[in-house]
């Protein structure tokens, strides 16, 4: 499988994200399972890209988010809605970019590293939202408009985009 395993750091975003998209639709062909498609995503998305974090925040109690599949060093295990960025992503059901998280009041460390970071919030084809996925950056500024696209299309798989 290694070579299904894409690395796009030297693609510009938009064709690195239309790329690291088709590929994922691919993979996941067949696949009905929300825990194998995300713990499928977390892989291709971070070693794509050789983020620090990549992984979901699962809903899993009202108001309350626990940690699911994901590459990285250990993650905190449980958030609650409205706390650091997954928590505040989650209770205001918006992607949240934060170019310096030192900056971002109630920012929850998981990995002193991580200096930038990007929550999408996960909807089910019932619009309800299942779950945010968490991408942390060691480079401050890691993140834009481009990244935002580019995951929330990719999560819209949940929602039954793209199923096949
Ligand atoms: N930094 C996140 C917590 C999750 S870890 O980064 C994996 C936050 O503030 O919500």
């Amino acid at each position: 499988m290694s070579e299904q395993t894409l690395d796009l750091r030297h693609q510009p975003k938009d064709r690195a994200y239309a790329q690291l998209h088709a590929h994922l639709l691919n993979v996941l062909s067949g696949i009905n399972d929300d825990v194998t498609a995300m713990a499928t995503m977390s892989a291709l998305i971070h070693h794509a890209f050789r983020f620090l974090w990549t992984g979901f925040y699962r809903v899993t109690g009202p108001e309350l988010l626990q940690v699911g599949p994901y590459q990285g060093t250990l993650g905190c295990l449980d958030i609650a809605f409205g706390r650091g960025v997954c928590g505040t992503a989650a209770a205001e059901r918006r992607t949240i970019i934060v170019a310096d998280v030192s900056k971002f009041p109630g920012h929850i460390s998981c990995d002193a590293r991580a200096k930038s970071e990007i929550v999408v919030p996960v909807m089910n084809a019932q619009g309800s939202l299942i779950a945010v996925l968490d991408v942390d950056s060691e480079k401050r500024g890691r993140f834009d408009d481009e990244d935002a696209r580019g995951l929330e299309r990719i999560v819209r798989w949940f929602a039954g985009e793209g199923r096949g």
